[in-house]
């Protein structure tokens, strides 16, 4: 992943930019730790321009170091993977070619260029001869950029991956690219984002925008051409897929395959190839070894691993991906919870401690823990030439509240809810991948982190997707997935993003691949969730039971348990808060 910050303001002294861009953004390095770099350029008669990148190597036989500069002096940010859908010459790295191709185009061809990328990114793109500052996120919001809009009392305008927690401090919606045209906007006095829209962001989305954003009429494209299928079953598909088998068993799961053979060997052949993609756009060498000039035979790839559906499928996949001799690591996050007692020792310790129960005894056998061993033990026999670690993560109370002071609560900002605190510190544990492999102490060196988000918005996975099914049927359903997706961006994308990058890993998604969404968009919602078949059947189905025929027997089988729950970090928390509530944690003291 790479760090990227922009900023200016109205008759600010270069070395005011620099301080406030160092005190604001000095997590920026974390996300790159392999280079760093900053130019200052003046943009018109009173406003400079600071750009700072900092690297992690993950495309080209060397790092390109950031900004790059052009030859007729145009600046890039980038902080992406092109993964497909653009040909980049052998050896050249992504930085390089953008900032190649783009050095010639004007603006309709640079959204077209853009619009064919497939893979996640965040760029800050200065084009000199029109005084323009190109910025955005991909179609589906998948990198972090932040921003902080002049004000009246405050002229400075920021554009960052990651900032410290700041009121004034909001998330670019990912709904295209924008632009701000120096050559016409005064900073003093007033300030207009333009925004060319993706073609599919809805009007309504549109017209509640800030009114300093001015909205274009022309649009982009993206490579997400197919929209979500809204065909609900007729009467005599209803009448077959009732009588679908309720239970993933060995009988029913061939029963299960026959029906939905073909889906299955689709979502499997593009899912594979996803990962594959995710993988190979790697150097041949782990974070430790980056200066290093001896072969690397450390781990590249991670999975943030729960042993459910999501990561299992994702690890077993991964195995065609990845040469023999290459490991891969489980990463297994847990926090500690309080050890089931019989009743007998449960009385006599409620006699011991009348006021409180905080001291009773607690280890980190969580539910995510188990799944993950079980599911990790499963691998082992279905793939026995790779080698598995399963890297136990142990979270103390004590560790918990100091990093979440010191830095996850800056990295979880702009949001707020306890769902976002919980979610961001499981998160940024896991991502971490400080634990142990076989009780040998162990920290993961591996570049690149495989995740399993976006599997349920797209699949129906959540248990809102059914009780909206149970009250309303089909239509609820479907249109409960499409605002689960439309919506991914600013709930959950843009903060997991700056809470996996700051461990100096490429967070990568493969459910969220184009092709991934193109195709799962294309099913008819009875094969992603077939919510008459119970819970852990129905919702996710044709993921399941391409799990289960592939011998994933533990993982197809268990109903979704989100991270907050698995791990136990909700419950080590008040647990009478909901989860939309501030989190009062995430507050300066
Ligand atoms: C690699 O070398 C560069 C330049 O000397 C240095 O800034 C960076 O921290 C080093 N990276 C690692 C992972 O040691
Ligand atoms: C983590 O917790 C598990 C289960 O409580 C325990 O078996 C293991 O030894 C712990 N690992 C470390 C490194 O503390």
């Amino acid at each position: 992943m790479c760090g990227i910050c922009f900023m200016c303001g109205w008759s600010i002294s270069a070395q005011m930019l620099q301080e406030q861009v160092l005190s604001c953004c000095s997590s920026l390095s974390n996300r790159g730790p392999d280079a760093c770099a900053m130019t200052l350029v003046p943009i018109t008669a009173e406003v400079v321009g600071l750009f700072e990148g900092c690297l992690l190597w993950l495309q080209g036989d060397q790092p390109t170091t950031q900004p790059l500069l052009d030859h007729r002096g145009n600046l890039l940010l980038w902080n992406g993977d092109i993964l497909a859908g653009l040909q980049i010459t052998k050896g050249m790295s992504d930085t390089q070619y953008i900032s190649e191709s783009l050095s010639t185009k004007e603006e309709a061809d640079i959204t077209s260029f853009l619009g064919n990328i497939k893979g996640p990114w965040a760029l800050i793109y200065y084009q000199k001869h029109t005084q323009r500052l190109y910025f955005g996120r991909d179609v589906l919001g998948r990198h972090s950029l932040l921003w902080r809009l002049p004000s009246a009392t405050s002229r400075v305008f920021l554009i960052a991956s990651v900032c410290r927690q700041d009121d004034r401090v909001k998330e670019i919606p990912a709904l295209g690219l924008y632009y701000v045209d120096f050559s016409v906007v005064n900073l003093a006095e007033e300030f207009t984002v333009n925004l060319i829209p993706w073609t599919h962001v809805a009007e309504e989305t549109l017209l509640s925008m800030d009114s300093v954003i001015n909205i274009k009429k022309h649009k982009i494209s993206s490579c997400i051409q197919t929209r979500l299928n809204m065909c609900v079953p007729s009467i005599a598909i209803i009448e077959n897929i009732k009588a679908l088998p309720c239970s993933l068993d060995e009988e029913n799961v061939k029963v299960l395959y026959l029906a939905l053979e073909d889906d299955v060997a689709n979502l499997l052949k593009i899912l594979t190839n996803s990962i594959r993609r995710r993988v190979e756009k790697c150097p041949p060498k782990c974070r430790d070894c980056t200066n290093s000039t001896t072969k690397c035979v450390h781990t590249k790839v991670a999975v943030l691993f729960s042993g459910g559906l999501d990561s299992a499928m994702i690890a077993l996949l991964l195995d065609s991906c990845l040469p023999e001799s290459e490991s891969v690591d489980l990463l297994n996050v847990a926090f500690p919870q309080k050890v089931p007692q019989n009743n007998r020792a449960k009385k006599l310790n409620t006699k011991k401690m009348s006021s409180s129960d905080d001291d009773s005894p607690r280890n980190y056998e969580v539910p995510d823990r188990i799944s993950g061993r079980q599911c990790w033990h499963q691998l082992q026999e279905l793939r026995p030439l790779r080698r598995w670690n399963f890297v136990e993560i142990n979270v103390s109370s004590a560790e918990l509240a100091e990093e979440r002071e010191s830095v996850i609560r800056h990295l979880v900002a702009p949001l707020t809810s306890v769902l976002d605190d919980s979610i961001g510190c499981a998160l940024w544990f896991g991502g971490r991948g400080h634990g142990a492999v076989v009780g040998v102490p162990y920290t993961s060196p591996a570049r690149v982190l495989l995740c399993g988000m976006g599997a349920d918005e797209q699949l129906g996975g959540y248990s809102r997707h059914r009780a909206r099914f149970t009250a309303a049927g089909w239509s609820a359903l479907l249109e409960e997935i499409s605002l689960e997706i439309s919506r991914i961006h600013t709930r959950n994308l843009g903060r997991d993003n700056r809470i996996l990058s700051d461990h100096g890993r490429a967070p990568r998604f493969p459910y969220l691949d184009e092709d991934v969404v193109n195709f799962l968009n294309s099913l008819p919602v009875w094969i992603k969730a077939n919510l008459y078949l119970p819970r852990g059947v129905g919702e996710k189905l044709v993921l399941r039971v391409a799990a289960a025929h592939l011998g994933l027997t533990a993982a197809a089988v268990l109903p979704k348990r989100a991270i907050q729950f698995g791990s136990r970090i909700a419950k080590l928390e008040n647990s009478r808060e909901r989860g939309s509530d501030p989190c009062v944690r995430l507050v300066e003291k």
